[in-house]
């Protein structure tokens, strides 16, 4: 009988994340003193499984986020704040397909003509995601163009940065790691976060075209499945720098999420505003009540 899967990872100086084919995952601390004894101090060399490799994939996603979870910022839904949020999908969509190729040029450079096809297919996938996020906006009043050429949300530029860095790395197999995070908390939207913005939106108004195909709804299931399939069939090495950067992406990720989040509404909307020079057609707080005087239809 063939021997379960098991897999590691070290994604801290102390914190490695241990994995089982069978779904089991946890992490462990590194003892100093016993280092000699530990088994999960010399890095993984075996294959990999798609049962061990999520493991390792979510683990360091829950690791990543774990160090904000209790002063994770939470309020409630505004049009601001979902305006800001497209404004972000904007820019983490723009130049991912351009990235992804770059990456997957240097990975047939580098005779892996298999990770090159899986980038090719993942570039040609999300080819137009950033369409989907100017049409929401557009739908909302916004002039999507305009907003997105002078403003790009402070939590999100990082990430930004992370993922144009680790496509032009000269062994750019970061960048799975880096969109697995994006895509796996995408598919983490269920229909009732898509419901509680369309209550947001003015009547008739279909400004969820991002958040639906990215979200349990739409294309991100099937791509997150995908990417662990694919992950699970690299060696050990990849498989190590994947979940590494994935921890890495997370963390950054967090840390956006708080930044935008812990602003007020008047703050953002002031933010938007500066930046398309123009008012927009919202005050805060007040959208649900011009909507009851049946003011306050942004042009769609
Ligand atoms: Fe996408
Ligand atoms: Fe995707």
């Amino acid at each position: 009988m063939a021997r379960s899967v098991t897999e590691w990872v070290n994604v801290t100086p102390d914190i490695s994340i241990i994995a089982r084919e069978s779904g089991q995952v946890w992490f462990h601390r590194a003892s100093s003193t016993k280092r000699e004894l530990d088994p999960f101090a010399i890095a993984m060399t075996g294959n990999g499984s798609a049962g061990s490799t999520v493991g390792l994939l979510d683990g360091a996603l829950n690791l990543g986020f774990s160090g904000i979870e209790k002063r994770l910022a939470q309020p409630e839904p505004t049009v601001a704040g979902y305006i800001v949020a497209l404004a972000g999908a904007y820019h983490t969509s723009v130049h991912t397909p351009r990235n992804l190729r770059r990456a997957a040029s240097r990975f047939e450079e580098l005779g892996r003509p298999e990770v090159a096809a899986y980038l090719e297919e993942r570039a040609r996938e999300e080819t137009g995601h950033d369409r989907l996020a100017l049409k929401d906006l557009h739908a909302l009043g916004v002039p999507g163009e305009r907003l997105v050429a002078n403003f790009i949300p402070e939590g999100i530029k990082p990430l930004c940065e992370r993922f144009d860095e680790l496509c032009a790395q000269d062994y750019p197999i970061g960048c799975i790691g880096y969109s697995y995070c994006l895509e796996r908390i995408a598919a983490l939207k269920q229909k009732c976060d898509i419901d509680k913005v369309q209550v947001l939106c003015p009547d008739g108004v279909d400004a969820t075209r991002f958040l639906r195909s990215h979200s349990c709804l739409g294309s991100e299931v099937t791509h997150v499945e995908e990417t662990i399939k694919f992950v699970a069939s690299l060696n050990a090495s990849d498989r190590i720098r994947v979940v590494q950067e994935t921890y890495e992406s997370a963390l950054i990720m967090a840390e956006g999420y708080n930044h935008e989040l812990l602003k007020s509404e008047a703050e953002m909307l002031d933010e938007l505003q500066q930046a398309i020079g123009q008012t927009l057609p919202y005050r805060p707080g007040t959208y649900s009540s011009l909507r009851k005087e049946g003011g306050a239809r942004p042009a769609a």
